[in-house]
């Protein structure tokens, strides 16, 4: 803190960024290489890692939310031109939204799956299935499991496309702009307090 103004994130702000980033990055990976295997034991295994780490970031992306709600993040240099503070404000509520619905979208899928196949959470328990959907008729089943991959799929893309569009409007932020606003959500960096207001 500084004049009541924060000038950095703090260290719960910094966990639950890198922690989801990191597992959001690793279950793009996961799904993109597993989802085209030929169906087999290894696929199965690897589906169920992917399905617990996404879960994982279903929760935790609640909890930040709940966080986010009732927390003070910095604000903006007040220097930011009006168009890179609207596209800044639209990619942070494009990845809140993405990071809970691109989860939510799987949990929904595989409830509706015909297979039935269930879901263990990191070999630990199995995670309910959503039981409106998992006691649907299975015809209704298979049109809903269809059309929710469709849209799990365009929405893990959109993340795709927008993580290095975040990278690289950090990286700009921090060695064109200069305002530093990257070196606020690392740990243990020095501000030049005076580039912040
Ligand atoms: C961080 C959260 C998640 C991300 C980033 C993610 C991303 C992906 C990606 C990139 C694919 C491959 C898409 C393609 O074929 O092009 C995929 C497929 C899949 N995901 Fe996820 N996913 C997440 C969470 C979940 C969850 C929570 C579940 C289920 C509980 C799930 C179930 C599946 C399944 C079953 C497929 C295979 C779909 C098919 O082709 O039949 N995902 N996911």
């Amino acid at each position: 803190m500084n004049d009541g103004i924060r000038l950095r994130y703090g260290t719960v702000a910094m966990l639950f960024h890198w922690g989801i980033a990191a597992l959001l990055i690793a279950n793009i990976v996961l799904g993109l290489y597993f989802a085209d295997l030929p169906p087999d034991a290894w696929k199965g295994e690897l589906a169920q890692w992917h399905k617990s780490i996404g879960l994982t970031v279903l929760v935790l992306s609640i909890l930040r939310l709940v966080w986010r709600l009732t927390h003070s993040v910095p604000p903006l240099p007040e220097d930011l031109p009006w168009h890179l503070r609207m596209a800044a404000r639209l990619s942070h509520y494009l990845f809140y939204f993405l990071v809970v619905a691109i989860p939510l979208t799987g949990w929904i899928m595989v409830s509706a799956s015909a297979s039935g196949r269930p879901t263990v959470f990191f070999h630990l328990f199995n995670w309910p299935h959503i039981s409106v959907l998992a006691d649907l008729p299975r015809q209704q089943k298979v049109g809903m499991h269809d059309t929710l991959v469709s849209v799990h799929v365009v929405l893990a893309w959109t993340a795709i496309v927008l993580i290095p569009l975040h990278v690289a409007a950090a990286l700009y932020h921090q060695f064109i702009r200069r305002d530093e606003l990257l070196l606020r959500m690392l740990p243990y960096r020095r501000m030049r307090a005076e580039t912040m207001r």
